[in-house]
């Protein structure tokens, strides 16, 4: 076989072979068995020493002619041989939307947070205002203005966190009373829920950060039936038909006050305390206590909520267990 035929021998086997090749890893393989530094085509090349001077360029010529031609179809072959690839692997990559996905749980409002708004909605539908106030109170507004008589037992009834000499963490959200009347001349129906702070033993049912609701009724002809009332109307919204139970109580700031309960499971469940707002209170902010009387509350919203939900330890409202918040989400 002359030169010229070797290189023609070689170009056909290079047809044939690249024209079998079914991958792209195949046609690599083959590149280099043909055109790789010791590839079979660029072994032609080494003919040339037995060729005369004249002879050389036609062969050299003949030989890049074939290579260029045999390139190409590699390159043409690979192009489709790797979009074939690729469309098999995206096809085993591609999502089985029938499978089960990753649950996301939603959040949910805590229960301290929808028994709130549930007794704010109530209050509202009654005709009262209602407002926040501050956590860091004044001992002014706390107790001073609330008819505490100085060296009161209350005071360590409800003993305080003190921030400084004047102000502490309210005890009670009845220190929104004296905001108010300073704010606002009667009729007055206001209403705040809030935070309470007691520096006292934690158990079951005492917590030493709670929830309070208060309400304040300012006006004229206002009596203890008109508590025992609104007082027995919210119950109703919050629980349904329940009895109401008043017993007499004591608060400086109320006379005649009283302990307010509702019926609930086998017995009495204590809500907090109530009365008519003590004369000396309207007097010291500048309403006429012959003209006008008023009357006042302050619940716990913690037990509210316990009862509601079954919650049976109140530390369980603070603790923020997912295990157990997760038991409201809806
Ligand atoms: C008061 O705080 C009065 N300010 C209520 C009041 C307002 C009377 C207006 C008259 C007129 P008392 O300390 O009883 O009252 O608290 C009221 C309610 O708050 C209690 O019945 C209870 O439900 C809740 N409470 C009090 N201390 C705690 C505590 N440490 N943990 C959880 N709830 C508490």
């Amino acid at each position: 076989m002359t030169p010229q035929e070797q290189v023609e021998a070689e170009a056909q086997a290079a047809r044939e072979a690249l024209a079998l090749a079914r991958t792209t890893a195949e046609l690599d393989a083959l590149e280099v068995e043909f055109f790789g530094k010791k590839g079979r085509f660029t072994g032609l090349l080494r003919l040339v020493g037995g060729l005369t001077a004249e002879e050389r360029p036609a062969f050299g010529q003949t030989v890049n002619e074939r290579k260029e031609e045999l390139l190409a179809i590699l390159g043409a072959h690979r192009a489709k041989l790797a979009a074939a690839e690729r469309s098999v692997a995206l096809a085993a990559d591609s999502i089985d939307v029938t499978l089960p996905g990753t649950p996301v749980r939603a959040g949910a409002l805590h229960p301290l947070t929808l028994q709130i708004r549930e007794v704010k909605q109530a209050l509202i539908s009654m005709g009262y205002s209602s407002s926040e106030f501050v956590d860091v109170e004044d001992y002014y507004y706390n107790f001073q203005t609330l008819n505490y008589p100085p060296d009161h037992p209350a005071f360590d009834e409800q003993m305080s966190f003190y921030i400084d000499d004047r102000h502490l963490l309210r005890t009670q959200t009845t220190a929104f009373q004296a905001h108010v009347m300073e704010r606002q001349k009667p009729p007055i129906r206001a209403a705040t829920l809030g935070r309470c702070y007691r520096y006292e033993a934690v158990d079951a049912t005492h917590s030493h950060t709670f929830h309070q609701v208060d309400i304040l009724a300012v006006d004229e002809g206002l009596t203890l039936a008109d508590l025992k009332g609104t007082f027995a109307h919210l119950a109703r919204l919050l629980f349904g038909d329940v009895k109401v139970r008043f017993r007499p109580d004591f608060f400086p700031f109320v006379e005649p006050g009283v302990e307010v309960a509702i019926e609930w499971g086998d017995g009495w469940l204590e809500l907090g305390g109530a009365g008519m707002v003590h004369p000396n209170i309207l007097e010291s902010m500048g309403i006429d206590s012959e003209r006008y009387t008023g009357f006042a509350w302050g619940l716990g919203l913690d037990r509210i909520t316990m009862s509601k939900y079954g919650i049976k330890d109140i530390r369980l409202l603070f603790e923020n267990d997912e295990r157990f918040l997760r038991q409201f989400g809806r």
